[in-house]
């Protein structure tokens, strides 16, 4: 079985077929349906990722199953790697997980049959998102050699930051971070770290991120970000008329984004969303190609 959990596994052939996948499944229902059963394990709170797998799961044919966290034996002391090798000697083709550490490397050694997709590992990464970030911006740029991404705010708390740093590069994007100097990351330090308003006037996506207030140690003040740190009605002005507002989403409005710019044409957030089902069923598609008669081909 394939598992997804880092997009350092990818190469661009990889990427183009998972995006050119996802594209298909935008545009028609899957001729192939995949046997089995799947499992969504989420520790942390989510709304997108959750419910686009389910429903990605429900148009590829597999059968998700729920692991509710709270009523489970997570609450009697069973770890992570328990509940996956319960699962897995259930006969579950695949979970899907997100968890607040990098799991992935606790996982590594647990000998599971089953694939695992990552759909969060704390501030590690989020393979999944990225490429639903890389399918928005090739539906409106054709390709990634040289586009410039500014990715701004909490970066030293994302994942999706993380994640969109190494695929994008892969792909020939040239990524640049921005944001308060807090929020500057302790790796990475091979991406420039650039001003906020270069940053809006000289890229052609700027991907907003969220305030990760619940990874903080000590609290941050959000009282003057968007005036500093925010697209606001004033710096919509500064970005090119060609260019992408990204975000990952859950947005705190008036923070790292107002009204007037989710409501702006350059802004995406609700296109990504749509794409996370489809890069989320192309996934599904490549991790449990076995149980779909081995068709990597457009269905
Ligand atoms: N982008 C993202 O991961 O959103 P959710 O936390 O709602 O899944």
């Amino acid at each position: 079985m394939t598992s997804l959990v880092s997009v350092k596994q990818l190469n661009e052939p990889m990427v183009e077929w998972l995006l050119r996948q996802a594209q298909y499944y935008i545009e028609h229902e899957p001729k192939i349906k995949i046997n089995g059963h799947a499992v969504n394990l989420f520790f942390e709170p989510s709304t997108r990722t959750f419910l686009s797998f389910q429903l990605a799961a429900q148009r590829m044919g597999l059968t998700l199953l729920d692991f509710e966290v709270e009523q489970s034996s997570v609450k009697k002391g069973e770890s992570l790697i328990d509940s996956l090798q319960t699962l897995d000697a259930m006969g579950v083709k695949l979970a899907i997980v997100r968890h607040g550490d990098d799991w992935p490397k606790l996982i590594a050694e647990a000998g599971l049959k089953m694939s695992v997709i990552n759909a969060g590992s704390g501030i590690h990464e989020h393979p999944t998102q990225a490429l639903l970030d890389a399918l928005t911006i090739k539906q409106h740029f054709g390709s990634f050699a040289g586009l410039k991404v500014a990715v701004v705010g909490d970066v030293r708390h994302s994942r999706v930051a993380r994640s969109n740093a190494y695929l994008l590069q892969m792909l020939g994007a040239k990524v640049s971070f921005s944001g308060p100097e807090i929020f500057k990351p302790l790796d990475l330090s091979e991406i420039p770290w650039i001003d906020f308003d270069q940053a809006v006037a000289e890229s052609d996506v700027v991907m907003m991120l969220r305030v990760q207030h619940e990874r903080h140690e000590t609290a941050y003040a959000v009282a003057d970000y968007n005036k500093r740190y925010g697209l606001n009605a004033e710096r919509l002005k500064q970005l090119a008329k060609h260019a992408l507002i990204l975000h990952p989403g859950p947005v705190n409005r008036g923070v790292e984004i107002t009204d007037e710019v989710m409501g702006d044409p350059r802004c995406k957030i609700l296109q990504q969303v749509t794409n996370g089902v489809a890069v989320r069923m192309a996934v599904l598609h490549w991790c449990l190609r076995e149980e779909s008669n081995g068709q990597l081909v457009p269905a």
